[in-house]
């Protein structure tokens, strides 16, 4: 079984799908990690983020084993892998890995903003996770505040919407939801809920009566459906 969990920056993705991961017993690959690993090799190397050849030749010398999650978290690192992302070579370049990962035996949850589009459409199910880009920026507020980071929310906020724009619009597997995903709006769920949620569709998926998954979302469809 192929679990795709796409969605935009801070919807709680990860966090639901390393929960499923979890509780299903199947390995979890977060590719925005290969994204920040991509966009810090650059940083390091003294190149601009927009340099194509540079970037494709760090994203092709990553592995799966070589990402620290530690060291790639915060919001220079999630901006600089949004540009990064945006260079269809560099897309391209990560596919293998992701689909070698999909395809373990057993199955694996991937969470991102393209699997069930473009690495894995033969996933299912897939979940796409959204929220109000109100509720995100609250959340990554919180979130930073814990991990004691100074956070401005009006800050945050700005830079979600930035992000998202940028996700959705590029030209390269842009951020939107399969034709057969299941959007899980989690809005007004907090992380129990939305499990559940995520569980319920799984469930029915697992029982041969998938829910109805989302019309089909048209770039302008998008942001009401983003809710931003
Ligand atoms: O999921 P994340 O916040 O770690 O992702 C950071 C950025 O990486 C995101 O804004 C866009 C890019 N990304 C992508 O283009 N495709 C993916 N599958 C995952 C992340």
């Amino acid at each position: 079984m192929i679990i795709a969990v796409d969605g935009p920056a801070a919807s709680g993705k990860g966090t639901l799908a390393k929960k499923i991961a979890s509780h299903l017993g199947l390995p979890h690959l977060d590719t925005g990690l290969l994204y920040r690993a991509a966009a810090r090799a650059l940083m390091e190397h003294g190149h601009e983020l927009g340099d194509k050849d540079a970037a494709v030749r760090a994203a092709r010398s990553l592995s799966l084993c070589g990402l620290d999650e530690n060291e790639l978290r915060g919001n220079e690192m999630a901006e600089a892998a949004s540009i990064v992302g945006a260079i269809p070579e560099v897309r391209a370049a990560l596919s293998d890995l992701q689909r070698a990962f999909a395809c373990r035996p057993g199955g694996a949850v991937l969470d991102g903003r393209d699997i069930g589009t473009v690495i894995c459409p033969e996933a299912c199910p897939k979940i796409f996770v959204t929220a109000s880009a109100e509720v995100r920026a609250r959340r990554r507020t919180l979130e930073l505040r814990a991990r004691g980071e100074e956070a401005d929310y009006a800050a945050v906020l700005a830079e979600i919407r930035n992000r998202d724009a940028r996700d959705q619009n590029r030209s390269a597997a842009p951020l939107r939801p399969a034709k057969d995903a299941i959007v899980l709006d989690t809005t007004e769920l907090d992380i129990a809920g939305a499990f559940n949620a995520a569980l319920a569709i799984i469930a029915r998926y697992q029982s041969g009566s998938p829910p109805r998954a989302a019309p089909p979302a048209a770039p302008s469809r998008l942001d009401p459906l983003l809710r931003s």
